[in-house]
């Protein structure tokens, strides 16, 4: 990964870039952007994009079915909490698809398909990492329970060398993902989880479910057990910790 990098002192989105770059670009091509004017989060969000972050995307043309593209961002979270923890922060995962440090949110993940009928094209991952800059430097409205790494460590990490090993870290998960069952990625991904005892609200596009998440499938589904007591698999969601 990154072998092919595009850098942007500004522009609107990484992810926007990528996506038409994609096509005729070399898998594992990488769009850093210095500052996005429009970064985007999951479920239409704006994501604050100020100097300083990390914010990337990256391509990929995996051989998968559209319905499998969910454990790729799930495979991704693994990645950065791991080149995280290996810059010696104490970094979780929240399911689906960010990661905390201190409990805190540093790291969101959107990613984009493209398939044709069920068969996928091209998948942009975009990772947006609130680095060497400050909660104060985000709107208060999109700050929720939100954290950045200088807050967090006290000073400010060398991003280039963060980012070779983030994208190391990718590289490896990535082959594992391509070769190996994705239970195995699934077991590691629950021992860094932040999300599993936890008592939550979790917002689905049609409906709302409430219990305490008893552990995550092997598919990468959350195990919920509801106020009513049945198990609920859940695929996909926002996930809301009711209590601290
Ligand atoms: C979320 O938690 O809502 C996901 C946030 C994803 C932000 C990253 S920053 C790089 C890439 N470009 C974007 O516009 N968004 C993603």
């Amino acid at each position: 990964f990154g072998k092919n990098i595009h850098y942007y002192d500004e522009a609107g989105s990484s992810n926007d870039i990528a996506k038409k770059l994609a096509p005729t670009a070399e898998e594992g091509t990488i769009v850093v952007v210095e500052q996005q004017t429009g970064g985007r989060g999951r479920l239409g969000r704006q994501w604050a994009s100020p100097k300083g972050g990390i914010w990337f995307s990256t391509i990929l043309k995996p051989r998968i079915a559209l319905s499998a593209a969910s454990r790729l961002t799930l495979t991704f979270g693994l990645s950065v909490t791991k080149a995280l923890r290996e810059f010696g922060f104490d970094a979780k995962i929240k399911w689906p698809n960010d990661v905390l440090v201190n409990g805190k949110k540093v790291c969101g993940i959107l990613t984009e398909v493209d398939a044709e009928i069920d068969t996928v094209e091209f998948v942009v991952i975009g990772i947006g990492i609130n680095a060497n800059m400050s909660l104060k430097d985000i709107p208060e409205e999109l700050r929720e329970n939100s954290t950045t790494l200088r807050d967090e460590g006290g000073k400010s990490i060398d991003r280039v060398e963060f980012l070779q090993k983030l994208l190391f870290e990718m590289e490896q998960e990535y082959i594992r993902f391509s070769t190996r069952p994705f239970s195995e990625i699934m077991e590691e991904i629950i021992t860094l989880s932040d999300t599993i005892g936890r008592e939550v609200t979790v917002n689905m596009p049609n409906r709302i479910a409430e219990g305490t998440v008893v552990g995550i499938s092997k598919t990468g589904a959350l195990l919920l057990k509801r106020t009513d007591g049945e198990i609920e698999e859940i695929i996909a969601g926002r996930c809301i910790y009711t209590k601290k």
